[in-house]
């Protein structure tokens, strides 16, 4: 349950995550990347538990890009590795927390393994009403509006419709965000301040931070004082305030 009314009032509808700095994180301790990454997921049950204590209604969380699959093997397959213990061990508590998770990305180039956990976790929590969880595994935003551009081709060439039909609304349709509000509020740790093909297009109108924080120091705390900088922003979409209205 939201823990106050006021905070919920200013709560954006929808926070996405660029979850980075695990490497970093782990070399200024002497670790492997790997034991970074181990880390991060502690930062990945944290706030999701966090979302679904203030209520919040939509959380994507950026696991692994396109890009991703060019570091060294033996980084990608202990990411792997990580991914499938979190969604063998963590499904069934975010089930119980009336979490709904999904995955947006590229289905076609995952384990066979990994593939069916997701899909069992997906059906698992496709009844639940709280938190809609997104993962964005091997996601990339050009692939994603790419492959949305190439089906309207297809049923333009079909004679399905006519280009004059395509618009933002059907367009966002073909996105595998379907369903969800764009992201109000996209946070990115570590202090790169780029956007690493997360979400070009729902991201038109979105407020932007980008803190300092590595991620696997990301925990409740720092998620609420990002969700304050959200509160305190104010968003004009283009037009001007509404007290500067003459
Ligand atoms: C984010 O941390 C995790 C993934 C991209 C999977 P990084 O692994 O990018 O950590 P840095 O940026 O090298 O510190
Ligand atoms: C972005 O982080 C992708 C994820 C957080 C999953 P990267 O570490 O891959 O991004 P770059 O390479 O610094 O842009
Ligand atoms: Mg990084």
């Amino acid at each position: 349950m939201p823990s106050n009314s006021a905070a919920q009032a200013s709560l954006p509808r929808h926070v996405a995550i660029i979850m980075d700095g695990n490497g970093r994180w782990a070399r200024k301790r002497g670790l492997p990347r790997s034991a970074g990454h181990v880390a991060g997921v502690e930062s990945v049950r944290e706030v999701v538990r966090t979302a679904v204590h203030i209520g919040l209604a939509n959380l994507t969380l950026y696991a692994f890009s396109t890009e991703n699959w060019k570091r060294p093997l033996i980084e990608v397959n202990h990411l792997m590795a990580l991914f499938r213990g979190y969604f063998r061990k963590d499904v069934r508590e975010l089930r119980d927390m009336n979490v709904r998770m999904r995955i947006i990305g590229n289905r076609a180039r995952a384990a066979n393994d990994i593939l069916s956990m997701i899909e069992e976790g997906e059906s698992l929590t496709a009844d639940n009403t709280g938190l809609n969880l997104a993962f964005a595994f091997d996601y990339g935003a050009q692939e994603e509006i790419v492959a949305a551009a190439r089906k309207f081709a297809e049923a333009v060439k079909q004679g399905k419709m006519e280009p004059d039909s395509i618009t933002v609304e059907s367009f966002s349709q073909q996105l595998q965000t379907d369903g969800m509000p764009d992201p109000d509020f996209v946070i990115r740790t570590s202090g790169e301040r780029r956007i690493s093909n997360f979400l070009l297009f729902q991201s038109a109108y979105s407020e932007f931070l980008f803190i300092e924080t590595m991620w696997p120091d990301f925990g409740r705390a720092e998620f609420l004082a990002a969700l304050e900088h959200f509160a305190g922003r104010e968003r004009r979409f283009g037009s001007v305030a509404t007290e500067a209205v003459a």
